[in-house]
């Protein structure tokens, strides 16, 4: 970020340029342009028929992104709620306490957007450190530090997947077909991916991998994110209906599972998209490894268990409708009530190991999570 003019009120749907992605990874999904303070995202609900990137000037526009969906996945909406500080401290230009007022409900905003991704409040409480440090400087000083740790949040997160990458690749079975549920590869992530970072690295390890993923209803993540990142990136990927997995299980179709995170409870207990721990159930039952691949910002310690996890409820109509593109079609009755709880809990004993940054934790339990902690300082 520097000195340059923040761009007024942008029209959604304008499209731009992908910027580089820091990483140097297929994708990354949300980028703070050098030189101007916006940031560019890539609208996931559009995909895999339109590719458009989306420039954001305000707070505002970021936290509606992530609401609505635009950008999502857990480390992702950290990434891009630590942008959204950047942009707001942009328009602030008053004292200490303006700075620090303004910043406050700027935070606000972001952190009431999506509930059950810790990452989300991880990045806002690590920018708000920032903010404090430096509430006392010149407001272009504010921004650059800001921007400075927006940055650093996004890069280490692409680091993590790296380093989570090659833990978990080390247990990905040279011809091994992998399930995997939503997407938790480079759209979800700074770049690379966790569970998808795994498959990468397996791949870039000289294995053959061959992968599943599961369509992921309601939104569809499965289908139409994870099948055109590892496409794009020329690995083997299929389809398959939520609907199949136990039936593919039991043809011993699948050799292994690696799923994402949202939440890690203190217990080992996962938080991830729905359908998850129905996947874990039937991986137990036909003695599948299940894997899980998150960094430490997933980790909550201060979360004694998965019940004490919240869970996003989002609205109906994303059950009741179908999206494709811009149109939608409804498949439901009018006056019929849909459900629509975003995320389940995996219980910690239905999972092999937890990769991150940090190592493995396998089995994954209270223990053995808690030897991958920092120490307290
Ligand atoms: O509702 P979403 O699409 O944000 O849910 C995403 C997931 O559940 C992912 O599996 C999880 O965030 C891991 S992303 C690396």
């Amino acid at each position: 970020i520097g000195g340059g003019t923040p761009i007024p009120t942008l029209k959604t749907g304008r499209a731009h340029p992908h910027p580089e992605p820091l990483s140097g990874s297929l994708f990354s999904a949300a980028e703070l342009m050098p030189g101007d303070r916006h940031v560019v995202m890539l609208d996931q609900r559009l995909l895999p028929r339109i590719e458009r990137y989306e420039i954001f000037s305000r707070v505002e526009q970021v936290a509606d992104a992530i609401s609505t969906m635009k950008v999502r996945g857990a480390p992702a909406i950290g990434i891009a709620a630590a942008y959204g500080l950047v942009l707001a401290a942009g328009f602030i230009e008053g004292s200490r306490e303006r700075f620090l007022e303004s910043m406050q409900t700027a935070d606000k905003l972001l952190r009431r957007t999506r509930p059950t991704a810790v990452n989300l409040a991880w990045a806002l409480d690590r920018m708000a450190r920032t903010v404090a440090r430096i509430a006392g400087e010149a407001p272009i000083q504010r921004v650059l530090a800001l921007g400075a740790e927006a940055r650093a949040i996004h890069s280490e997160d692409v680091a993590a997947c790296r380093a989570m990458g090659a833990l978990g690749a080390a247990n990905v079975r040279d011809g091994a077909t992998v399930l995997t549920h939503c997407n938790a590869g480079a759209l979800a992530t700074g770049g690379y991916g966790t569970a998808l970072g795994v498959i990468r690295a397996a791949r870039d390890a000289g294995k053959k991998i061959r992968v599943l993923s599961a369509e992921t209803r309601p939104l569809l993540q499965g289908a139409r994110l994870t099948a055109w990142e590892l496409h794009k990136d020329g690995i083997q990927v299929e389809t398959i209906t939520d609907s199949m997995v136990a039936s593919f299980m039991a043809r011993g179709l699948i050799d292994q599972v690696i799923v994402g995170a949202d939440r890690v409870a203190r217990n080992g207990d996962v938080a991830n998209k729905i359908g998850t721990y129905g996947v874990a159930c039937l991986a137990q039952l036909h003695g599948i490894p299940f894997d899980v691949a998150a960094p430490w910002s997933t980790v909550d310690l201060a979360c004694p268990s998965g019940a004490d996890i919240p869970i996003e409820q989002r609205g109906e109509r994303e059950v009741s409708h179908v999206s494709i593109g811009e149109s939608e079609v409804q498949i439901m009755p009018d006056g019929v009530r849909a459900h629509n709880p975003s995320f389940d809990v995996t219980p910690f004993r239905l999972i092999r190991a937890l990769y991150t940054e940090r190592g493995t934790a396998s089995p994954l339990t209270a223990e053995t999570l808690a030897r991958l902690a920092p120490s307290l300082p």
